[in-house]
This record gives structure tokens, C-alpha cells and sequence, in this order.
């Protein structure tokens, strides 16, 4: 039996772990549902995993995630799929780095192109809504041949390549560094990241964004919105905030927001 299970910040891997679940069979659930994950796993033959990439890295929940069920996943089949926006090397493999090597058997790794969610960093624009449709059609074309690949037994490795390797390394290196586990590593990019929520004076303690955290990192004090060091940076928040008022890791306040890919098919 089939399992798909996802961390999605703001919707892109959601889409796509959802689109290869109703094509596959069997549950889809992110890894923030309240579901009993040991009882998932060892029900299930084949695991899909989905993330977004961060610095050509998994996000800090999934290793978390990852460290927290490692035991349920030894000898299970393994699927991993990986959302980005340009680049990540061997964004895909890397989840299996988070293991023992041959603690599972990858069956399956693609890299899936779709819309920037990083609203404040000038560098990176604002994917347009027919990029986005195109994206869209593309990541349909690919869920389907995966489907077709995995039933027919065939095995495609997207980033098990040393090239791939090389690449992702000279990009997760200086984010994680040597990080495979449930830590960010001090002195990294993603240490910085995880202290690195900013609220400014436009914000109305509206509480949005205390709801909407998969970290739990934001809380409410004395009127204002303050945060615990422990930000996975899903960029959630700083596209949902009715006043662009929170920033993380990048601090300009953002010119637009990506809501997400549910309106647009
Ligand atoms: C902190 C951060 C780092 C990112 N790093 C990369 C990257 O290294 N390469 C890339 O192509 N996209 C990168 N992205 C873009 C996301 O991986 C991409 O938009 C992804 O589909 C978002 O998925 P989600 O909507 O499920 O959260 C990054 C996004 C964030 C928020
Ligand atoms: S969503 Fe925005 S306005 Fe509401 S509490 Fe959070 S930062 Fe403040
Ligand atoms: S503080 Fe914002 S960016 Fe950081 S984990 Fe929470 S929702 Fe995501």
C-alpha cells in the first residue's frame, strides 16, 4: 500500500503530493496532521516523501520529522519528491542522507519546477500567472509518467548523480552545513534563518500567523508578537500576513504575496 506524506510551507509540494496521490491510491497526509505516523508507516509498503527545497536542503521540520520516525521506516520502500523553484543539485537524495545508508530502499526521486514563494528578496521575482499555469501542466505530465514509472517498476534517481551531488553541496553546505539531523548547525545560514522572524509596526496582533506556523515558533506577549528562535522559514506567514508585517530571514517588507496554487488551475 501506498503512503504519501508532505511538509508544504505554502502549498506548491502540497499540490504535487496531492496530485500523485489521487493518481497512486492511498493516503496523503502532511506531516503536520494529527495522525498517528508509526501506525501509517507500518501499514504502508511504499512511502512518498515530499518537501519543499531550502538552500538545496530539507526544511528543518522535515529532518525533524525524519529523525522522529526513522525506526518505522527501515526496509520500506521510498519515494522522494522535491519542489523548487530553479535549482537544488541533488535536492531529491538528500532526504536519504537523513538515514543510515540501506535504512530504506529509494525506489523513485524527482525535482518538480513551481512559483517562487520568497516575496521580499529582490532578486527573485514573482513567478507570472502563466509561468505558474505552465509549471502546473508540467508538474500534471510528470506526476503522471512517475505513476506510470513506479507501477511498470522502473527506477529514476534525479540527484543521485555525483555532478548532482557537487552542485548541491556547493549550494547546502553554507545553509545546513553538515546538519542531517533534527539541529541547525550554529554559524549557518539556517541558524541565522531560525532566529530570524522580524515584526514590524504595521502589525495589528491579529494572531494570524501564531495559527498558521507549523513550528509553533510565534506567540503572543504584552500585545505583541514574538517568536522562539525556531523558525523552519516556510515563508508561510510573511505570505499571509494582512499587513506584511513579518519578515523572516530576508527583512525587506514584501511587494507581494503567493497564495498558493488552489485558485489557479
Ligand atoms: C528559505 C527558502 C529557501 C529556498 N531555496 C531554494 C533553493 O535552494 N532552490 C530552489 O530552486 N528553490 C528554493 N526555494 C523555493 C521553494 O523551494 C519553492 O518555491 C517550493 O516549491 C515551495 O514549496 P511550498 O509551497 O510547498 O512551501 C526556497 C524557498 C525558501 C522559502
Ligand atoms: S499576521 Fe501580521 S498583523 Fe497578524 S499578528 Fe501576525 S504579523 Fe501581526
Ligand atoms: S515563523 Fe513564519 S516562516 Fe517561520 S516557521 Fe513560522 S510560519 Fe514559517
Amino acid at each position: 500500500m501506498m503512503l504519501t506524506v508532505y511538509f508544504s510551507g505554502t502549498g506548491n509540494t502540497a499540490y504535487i503530493a496531492e496530485l500523485f496521490a489521487a493518481q497512486m491510491g492511498g493516503k496523503c497526509l502532511s506531516i503536520e496532521d494529527e495522525a498517528n505516523f508509526s501506525a501509517e508507516f507500518a501499514a504502508a509498503d511504499t512511502i512518498a516523501f515530499c518537501y519543499p527545497i531550502y538552500g538545496s536542503r530539507a526544511p528543518l521540520i522535515m529532518r525533524q520529522f525524519a529523525a522522529r520516525h526513522s525506526a518505522c521506516l527501515q526496509g520500506k520502500k521510498v519515494a522522494i519528491f522535491v519542489t523548487q523553484l530553479t535549482f537544488s543539485g541533488d535536492g531529491a537524495m538528500i532526504f536519504a542522507d537523513l538515514f543510515p545508508k540501506g535504512h530504506f530502499h529509494v525506489i523513485y526521486a524527482a525535482h518538480f519546477y513551481m512559483p517562487n514563494n520568497i516575496c521580499n528578496f529582490s532578486l527573485l521575482r514573482k513567478t507570472g500567472e502563466n509561468s505558474i499555469r505552465k509549471r502546473m501542466r508540467m508538474a500534471e505530465n510528470k506526476v503522471a509518467r512517475i505513476c506510470r514509472d513506479i507501477s511498470g517498476g522502473i527506477v529514476r534517481l534525479r540527484g543521485a548523480s555525483g555532478f548532482a551531488r557537487l552542485l548541491g553541496n556547493i549550494q547546502g553546505k553554507p545553509w545546513q552545513g553538515d546538519s542531517t539531523g533534527a539541529e541547525a548547525m550554529p554559524g549557518t545560514m539556517e541558524a541565522k534563518a531560525k532566529a530570524g522572524v522580524k515584526i514590524d509596526e504595521d502589525c495589528t496582533v491579529c494572531g494570524l500567523c501564531i495559527a498558521a506556523c507549523p513550528m509553533k515558533n510565534l506567540e503572543m506577549a504584552d500585545g505583541a508578537i514574538t517568536h522562539n528562535s525556531n523558525c523552519t522559514v516556510c515563508y508561510r506567514c510573511v505570505n499571509l500576513c494582512p499587513h506584511r508585517a513579518i519578515t523572516t530571514f530576508f527583512h525587506s517588507k514584501p511587494q507581494w504575496q503567493y497564495k498558493g496554487l488552489s485558485q489557479k488551475s
